[in-house]
């Protein structure tokens, strides 16, 4: 097995930015609960380990705690926030509230140490306890105004701790410290190449598959659309894709899509099932339900195709690494149960599931889709969601809801184009609102627009869109569709709100 570094997780949001970063760095890294045991760790044998932040107190009755043998592994640990207060205290420092707590980018004063350059320098804080008292052997190496401790070190151990976090672009110098780690700390090579990941792949489904077919849902989004070219190239005439239309497409978009598969080398089959998923919405209001009934009724969609296709053993998803973790598959708390990892049955009729992305992260696949030879405007496709326009739509989804909707997106799809957004969309609300229209009062919904900009999906920022752009959208909206009363901007950011509301 290459290089592993393992990212252990105590609840902080930015475990998959540092878990990307790393293999940013050339360093394969996977995130695991905090918990896991020092034995299942010493399998897995990682040249470092990175204990993330995370919400908690030390102090609390029930902080998470990594299992304390794992210091007793004479693996190297990098600890992160509350990854650096947890190695303090069960390593027999101290750890206090801070008098005052630091959040944003402060001037922390940098001693010697491998990780990084004596000197001043930038870092994002983000905290309210500190380390008070260091364990025997370590050594203070870096200080702010509010945190005598910003950063500690027992480098004969290979035991570091920053109080900041160096995973943040704010931290000027944070990706030079996270690359010291690596390669100077735990001697990394660095030989984790995507090229290497896709021949793992394509060797592995050949062998996994021999001459048995595959199904593979087929949505024309960047994910089942790269995992159908990585599939084709794997097992050429193997492969069958099902692309169920479920009715929560956008404009045209159905139509898009099979028309951009159907010149490919692959057998498409398009179900169109919008009257069976219709059904199943009646009286669900409920977002998680609505993500859960949806995820299984793709999957009995399949099994019907299936049993009129034959014997298909193989059933293909495009679940990448994000979907897994997001989805406390891998390790992590349920933040929304995502469509294509949530939504699964145990009961499934097929004796496999292939996830040739389950490792990758989004910007990973982009570069496997490349590679393969898909085109641009399918590589970068802005995302859009499994469950589709049923998760823009608050409340019970119904066939005259989605017709508003998809209007509105067309419109705010036409004037946002081309500005470099990376997602943008239009919500409809249950909120309804009085408006006039000629002499007559209107009680109709509100239309929320939502456009972000973002680098990974896992926080965002509101795009600031100029004004007049957001002026004319609101008029062709409210104008284009008689039963909308009035359109809001969405301005949250990522935490705390997420992409979709739904
Ligand atoms: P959230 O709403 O979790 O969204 O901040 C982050 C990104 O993921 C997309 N998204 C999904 N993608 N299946 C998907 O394949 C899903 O169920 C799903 N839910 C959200 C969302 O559009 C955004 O780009």
């Amino acid at each position: 097995m290459g290089e592993l570094i393992l990212v252990l997780d105590f609840g902080g949001q930015y475990k998959e930015l540092i878990a990307r970063l790393v293999r940013g760095l050339s360093v394969y890294s996977e995130i695991r609960s905090g918990d896991i045991s020092a034995q299942e760790v010493k399998r897995l044998a990682p040249i470092g380990i990175i204990l993330t932040g995370g919400p908690n107190s030390v102090y609390e009755p029930n902080a998470p705690k990594c299992d304390p043998e794992i210091f007793a592994l004479g693996i190297p640990i990098l600890g992160i926030c509350y990854g650096m207060q947890m190695m303090c205290h069960m390593l027999g420092g101290e750890v206090k509230c801070g008098e005052r707590g630091e959040y944003g980018i402060v001037d922390a004063v940098m001693g010697k140490s491998v990780l990084f350059e004596p000197g001043n320098s930038a870092v994002l804080m983000s905290h309210t306890d500190c380390v008070y008292k260091l364990p025997d052997g370590f050594l203070c190496t870096a200080t702010t105004a509010a945190c005598p401790i910003a950063a500690y070190e027992n480098a004969s151990k290979g035991f570091f701790g920053v109080q900041f976090h160096p995973e943040s672009a704010h931290s000027a110098d944070g990706q030079q410290l996270l690359r010291n780690f690596l390669y100077k700390v735990c001697a990394a090579r660095g030989e984790y190449k995507l090229d290497d990941y896709l021949e793992t792949q394509i060797i592995a489904i050949g062998e996994k598959v021999g001459n048995k077919n595959i199904l593979l849902a087929l949505s024309g989004g960047v994910d089942s659309s790269v995992c159908a070219a990585l599939l084709t190239k794997a097992v050429p005439g193997q492969l069958v894709c099902i692309f169920v239309d479920h009715g929560f497409m956008r404009q045209n978009e159905g139509d898009e899509i099979e028309r951009a598969f159907s010149n490919q080398n692959l057998h498409l089959i398009r179900v169109n099932a919008k009257d069976r998923f219709l059904a199943k919405m009646e009286g669900v209001i409920d977002p998680e339900a609505k993500r859960k009934i949806i995820g299984e009724e793709f999957i009995r969609v399949f099994e019907d195709e299936a049993a009129k296709l034959g014997e298909v053993p193989f059933l293909a998803q495009g679940t990448i690494y994000p979907d897994v973790v997001e989805s406390g598959g891998a390790h992590g708390a349920t933040i929304k149960s995502h469509h294509n990892v949530g939504g699964l049955p145990d009961n499934l009729a097929f004796s496999e599931i292939i996830e040739p992305l389950a490792g990758l992260f989004k910007d990973e696949v982009r570069v496997i889709g490349k590679k393969l030879g898909l085109p641009d405007s399918l590589v970068n496709r802005q995302p859009f969601p499994g469950p589709g326009l049923a998760i823009r739509i608050m409340g019970e989804v119904t066939e005259s809801k989605l017709s508003v909707l998809r209007i509105s997106d067309a419109i705010l799809r036409e004037e946002l184009d081309g500005m470099g957004l990376n997602q943008y969309f239009t919500v409809l609300t249950d909120t309804y609102s009085v408006g006039v229209k000629g002499d007559y009062r209107t009680y109709d919904p509100v239309v929320a627009i939502r456009a972000v900009i973002t680098n990974d999906f896992m926080t965002c920022e509101c795009a600031q869109i100029p004004y007049e752009v957001l002026l004319k959208v609101s008029s062709r909206i409210t104008n284009e569709i008689p039963s909308v009363s009035r359109v809001v901007y969405d301005i949250t950011s990522k935490p705390p709100a997420t992409v979709e509301w739904e």
